[in-house]
């Protein structure tokens, strides 16, 4: 008998529910115990936040987006913001005593699910010899060592469709729609998107964008009688001269910078350059609602399964992974380690160039 806890951290993504279900279902069969921590750690700090999952509390929400446990960005237990009265902000590490309450509770392993930010924080409590093993989400796809992270495939598929419905308000008015999708540093939802929803031009934060490109691409498009186009740039694409895009910081406890503006720049650009009338527009947290996709679920069931297996083998500090198809255990400190780019050498990049779409980027044959 084992007595697990399952907990969602980081910003959430379709297939959260279907991994705490596949979770449930495989400790269930074994007759082990499950209890979920509600955002994030919060269970671990106080009993009302831990709730025993038992097959009927986990019904039906495979194909239900968000995590009934709820999730959290903000309060790294390792530097948590403490604020007073007075409003005086001081920084504490609260994983003494998160560790010390998963002992007291007797649980057996914590099965974190999250992305680069929650795994961290599971690495750092597996390193103070809490037994944990990670499950990879984020609709970002930027975890090393995993050809997927469930999420992506739904995100992908929302920022698809919508593409594909600007494309004929484009038309109609023969104007330039600039779409901003997430992905922070990492450029997978634009390319596939972008790819699959017939854009013009995609921009990605691995290919500084020259801004003349994109307008030169565009006016390429009226000499060829297209009087519309469709731009996709990533939150976190960056200008050739270095220019970022920004809202600053977000709420306390929170450590990265909110992306976005760059849609809007780029549109107001190509309006001054072209003359082109255009519309920005930012996709957003879209992208993270829905069901997921068959894809979406069907690994995230796979991603819970596995997991549990890894815990009857004593896989700890270990992440469970998609790798040619297959499940497989690698260590949460590869999967961390950087944040995974789009490989610019990859077919997907290539076809993008093959079918005309343009990169932003000047390339020596445009140059001479
Ligand atoms: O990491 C997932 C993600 O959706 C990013 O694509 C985006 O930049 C960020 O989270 C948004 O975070 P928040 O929901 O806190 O605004």
């Amino acid at each position: 008998m084992k007595k697990i806890v399952i907990s969602t951290g980081g910003g959430d993504a379709p297939g959260l529910n279907a991994v705490i279900y596949s979770v449930v279902h495989s400790c269930y069969k074994r007759g082990w115990e499950v209890y979920g921590s509600r955002d994030g750690y919060a269970g671990f700090l106080d009993i009302d936040d831990l709730v025993r999952l038992y097959p009927r509390e986990v019904e039906g929400i495979y194909s239900i987006g968000g995590t009934i446990l709820g999730s959290t960005n903000k309060g790294n237990p390792f530097s948590c913001p403490v604020e007073n009265l007075a409003g005086e902000v001081r920084v504490v590490d609260i994983s003494d005593k998160i560790l010390n309450n998963y002992k007291r509770m007797g649980f057996d392993c914590h099965i974190a699910i999250g992305g680069d930010g929650s795994l961290d924080i599971a690495h750092r409590f597996a390193e103070k010899g809490m037994p944990v093993i990670g499950v990879p989400k984020t609709i970002d796809n930027d975890l090393e060592r995993t050809e997927r992270t469930f999420g992506f495939d739904t995100a992908v598929s929302t920022a698809t469709d919508a593409l594909d419905k600007l494309h004929s308000t484009a038309k109609s008015h023969n104007r330039v729609m600039v779409v901003e999708v997430m992905g922070r540093d990492s450029g997978w939802i634009a390319l596939y998107s972008g790819i699959a929803g017939g854009a013009d031009v995609i921009l990605l934060p691995e290919i500084p964008f020259d801004i003349d490109a994109v307008c030169n691409k565009i006016l390429d498009n009226e000499l060829h009688d297209k009087h519309y186009s469709i731009v996709v740039v990533a939150e976190g694409a960056v200008t050739m001269d270095g220019r970022r895009f920004n809202k600053g910081k977000g709420e306390l406890g929170r450590d990265e910078m909110i992306l976005g503006g760059v849609a809007e720049w780029v549109a107001e650009e190509i309006h001054r350059r072209t003359g082109k009338d255009t519309r920005s527009l930012v996709l957003g947290h879209l992208q993270r609602g829905g069901s997921p996709t068959t894809f979406d679920r069907l690994l995230a069931l796979r991603f819970g399964a596995a997991a549990v297996r890894m815990v009857e083998q004593r896989k700890f500090d270990h992440m469970v992974a998609l790798k040619d198809s297959d499940m497989v255990a690698i260590p949460i400190a590869e999967a961390i380690a950087r944040r995974k780019k789009v490989d610019l050498a990859s077919d997907k990049v290539t076809t993008a160039r093959d079918i005309g779409i343009c990169l932003g980027d000047s390339l020596p044959q445009e140059k001479e």
